[in-house]
């Protein structure tokens, strides 16, 4: 088992350096290619084959670009050198510097990035062919802290970090080329699967014998699994014993103690077991770690910028709790203008908003169906989907994740049958389902889906939680990933917590659906109201990604996909709906300020690619490195597969004891079960719009070594880590992962 802390000696952010003399086996300072996404560099690449058939997605992607932007520099295969990146840097400030008001263009024109600031504004100093690990972990030192470009974001560095090369985004949206869902996941060698099987056995097996020997030898340590003074045992089922055999000896992967801003970087409190993981001590010192565990897809859970303006000035106007249920006294003007603009964010004619992302689920799946109706739900659905479910009465039928043809089969197997004895219709069909599924990565096939409803007839209940906001190009989740009319889908549902870095969720539908559940669900009648702080950081994030119309503005025409790209064979269905325009500024509270770069949604806009290019560019580079990834890769979750558990924690320390020289510690999460079937525990890098493409090199570089040293690269490895990270825009814009 791993070191169960790790110390900062000289206090936080400062990088570990008791592995400081590890030989220096990685590239000196990243290499960085200025490589054109567009299909001609595309197809100087080993994906010839598919260069038609990306064409048409990196065509949107090429004529998506700012079009102020510097020409891209088409030099393939060429590290681009210190003193090369700087002199763009420099000139791509000169470019921007008469535009004092646009904050977004600054940020998206300069050529310059992250990463080659880190070169220009430290190597200058020391000899490059000649770097000591020394000298690179000076080069790292305080990297998650420090902004090397200047730039005139009002966003902390730390909390997300400024990467202004444009080659570095892509837009996430449908191609038709690129399998929804793979008809089969990748298996792991038999030899892994069975040193799995075996390491659960062991620990069952020995597991079972301590509690045997130890109830009988020493009962005061197990005195909670046995029934004492006539009262049952607390605590004596699978539960507890996987709770206290296995999760225990991985606790320090989880529930880690962290402070501040849950952003690009995080600061971990260290701590020590001396117990075995029963107890952890703090250590008193902190350490600031790169953060790929947290659900800030968009950047916004952040301390400064326009959303954290906007709450503090709201708390100063509203206080910080409404302090009842909507149908007390509690329905403030925030929460129906919350609701507008959610309706008109999503694309349906009305919304609700409720506290908790889990009662959304919870409370409003019993308000939908009852006895005597059926839900179907896809066997990897959320808990708080299950627990509604339950709580409603309903029947329940599952169906294999994401398998349309076990769904055909069953939709026709319930409908001719009825219900059970009686051999009547069902009152109502209920299909659950959620857009993109967090510990799998994986996409609903929603267009398949939408033909089985046209097909059946049932209503569709869709959780977008993971989704909202972090999928399609306007960030409006898979309905407009796949580029279809939302108003298809009869219940949509997502989160505030994820993309937008507040907290609570809504449903959304059409107004006679909507002003029912508004009556009967438990969240309105039961649960207090979202507080206003909450309100303002949705509407002020949400209004950012939306974009805010001026007063009077004409209605924006059709976006005509097809049209925009004629001649191109590849058809994404045409005539995106006019339901994703901005939001009409009347619906914003008066006093809201937000400043012109989310405003006139370029900021929100730059998010969305930024994202895009990271999940895409870390689920490949990630394949490419032989390890087996699960799910989509516009999926800003991606799961690795871990399966021993014994590497479990190792890989979770690893990650944050950096071995090589750019010693940047990284937090990750791993899962297990029973989040994940037993066998497949794996780690979770959730990706951010805050990270810079350098980071994702970072990552991919600590994944490749860590994974080397635990044997973890269970497919086969077409490409060293370097080739990896310079052909980062080809591997982005391929249509196929492998
Ligand atoms: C699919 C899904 N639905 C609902 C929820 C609950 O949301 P919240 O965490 O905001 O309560 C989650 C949480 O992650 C989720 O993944």
């Amino acid at each position: 088992m791993p070191r169960s802390t790790r110390k900062s000696t000289s206090g936080a952010s400062t990088p570990p350096s008791s592995l400081s003399s590890s030989p220096p086996t990685k590239p000196l300072y990243p290499t960085i290619s200025l490589r054109s996404s567009s299909p001609s560099s595309s197809s100087n690449n080993n994906n010839n084959g598919n260069t038609m058939s990306t064409a048409r997605s990196s065509l949107i992607n090429v004529l998506n670009r700012p079009h102020h932007s510097t020409p891209s520099t088409s030099i393939s295969n060429t590290i681009v050198t210190a003193s090369k990146l700087s002199s763009i840097a420099t000139n791509s400030t000169d470019f921007n510097s008469s535009d004092e008001d646009t904050l977004y263009s600054d940020q998206s024109t300069a050529a310059s990035s992250y990463a080659s600031s880190i070169i220009s504004g430290t190597a200058s100093s020391l000899d490059k062919s000649n770097l000591t690990s020394a000298d690179i972990a000076k080069i790292y030192e305080n990297y998650l802290e420090k902004p090397f470009v200047n730039t005139k974001s009002t966003i902390k560095h730390s909390e997300f970090g400024h990467c202004n090369n444009p080659n570095w985004r892509w837009t996430s949206q449908w191609n038709t080329d690129e399998p929804i869902h793979p008809t089969e996941e990748p298996h792991p060698p038999y030899f892994t699967l069975l040193t799995t099987y075996i390491s659960y056995i062991l620990l069952i097996v020995i597991g079972h014998m301590r509690d045997f020997f130890g109830k009988r030898f020493r009962p005061a340590e197990y005195a909670h699994l046995m029934p004492q003074n006539g009262y049952a045992a607390l605590n004596s089922d699978f539960d507890s014993f996987y709770t206290r055999r296995l999760k225990q000896r991985l606790e320090d992967c989880f529930a880690r103690p962290v402070t501040g801003v849950a952003g690009r970087s995080i600061v971990c409190y260290d701590r020590l077991s001396t117990d075995e993981n029963k107890t952890f001590n703090l250590t008193g010192t902190t350490t600031r770690a790169l953060n790929v565990s947290s659900y800030n897809y968009l950047g916004f859970a952040s301390s400064t910028g326009g959303c954290a303006d906007a709450v503090e000035a709201c708390i100063k106007k509203y206080g910080v709790s409404g302090a009842g249920p909507r149908h007390d006294a509690s329905t403030l003007d925030l929460h129906t203008q919350t609701e507008n603009l959610v309706a008109r964010f999503v694309g349906q004619e009305s919304a609700m908003v409720v506290s908790m992302g889990y009662a959304t689920n919870s409370t409003t799946i019993p308000a939908l169906v009852g006895k005597g109706c059926l839900v179907i739900s896809d066997e990897f659905n959320h808990a708080s989907i299950r627990f509604g479910v339950r709580l409603s009465g309903a029947s329940l039928r599952s169906f294999k994740h994401n398998d349309m043809d076990d769904l055909e089969r069953i939709l026709r197997d319930v409908i001719s049958q009825g219900q059970p004895r009686t051999h009547r219709p069902w009152k109502k069909i209920l299909l659950i389902v959620e857009g993109l599924y967090s510990m799998e990565g994986s996409l609903l096939n929603l267009p398949h889906v939408l033909e089985l409803k046209r097909r059946y007839k049932f209503y569709i209940y869709l959780d977008e939680a993971h989704s909202i906001g972090a999928m399609g190009p306007n960030g409006r989740g898979v309905c407009d990933y796949f580029g279809v009319d939302p108003r298809e889908v009869d219940i949509l549902m997502g989160t505030f917590t994820k993309s937008f870095g507040a907290a609570g969720g809504y449903i959304a539908g059409s107004k006679q659906v909507m002003d029912r559940l508004r009556i009967r669900s438990h969240a309105t009648c039961y649960a207090e109201s979202i507080s206003p702080p909450l309100l303002t950081q949705i509407i002020a994030s949400m209004g950012s990604i939306m974009g805010v119309a001026p007063p009077l503005a004409t209605p924006p025409a059709l976006i005509d996909d097809d049209k925009s790209l004629s001649g191109d064979s590849v058809s994404v269905r045409s005539l995106r709906p006019t339901v994703y325009g901005p939001a009409p500024s009347h619906i914003l509270p008066t006093w809201m300020k937000l400043p012109l770069n989310l405003l006139n949604g370029t900021e929100g806009r730059e998010r969305l690619r930024r994202l895009a290019f990271n999940s895409r560019y870390l689920s490949s580079g990630l394949r490419k490195l032989g390890f087996i990834v699960y799910g989509h890769r516009d999926s800003p979750i991606i799961p690795l597969l871990i399966y021993n558990p014994g590497k479990m924690p190792w890989f979770s320390q690893l990650m944050l004891d950096r071995l090589g020289p750019d010693k940047t510690p990284i937090v990750v999460v791993v899962v297990a079960y029973p989040a994940t079937p037993l066998i497949t525990s794996r780690v979770r890098f959730c990706l951010s719009a805050s990270h810079t493409k350098n980071d994702i090199d970072l990552i991919l570089r600590a994944c490749d070594e860590v994974g080397e040293l635990l044997g973890m690269k269970y497919g086969k490895q077409t490409m060293t880590v370097e080739e990896v990270i310079s052909s980062a825009e080809e591997l982005v814009s391929a249509s196929h992962a492998e």
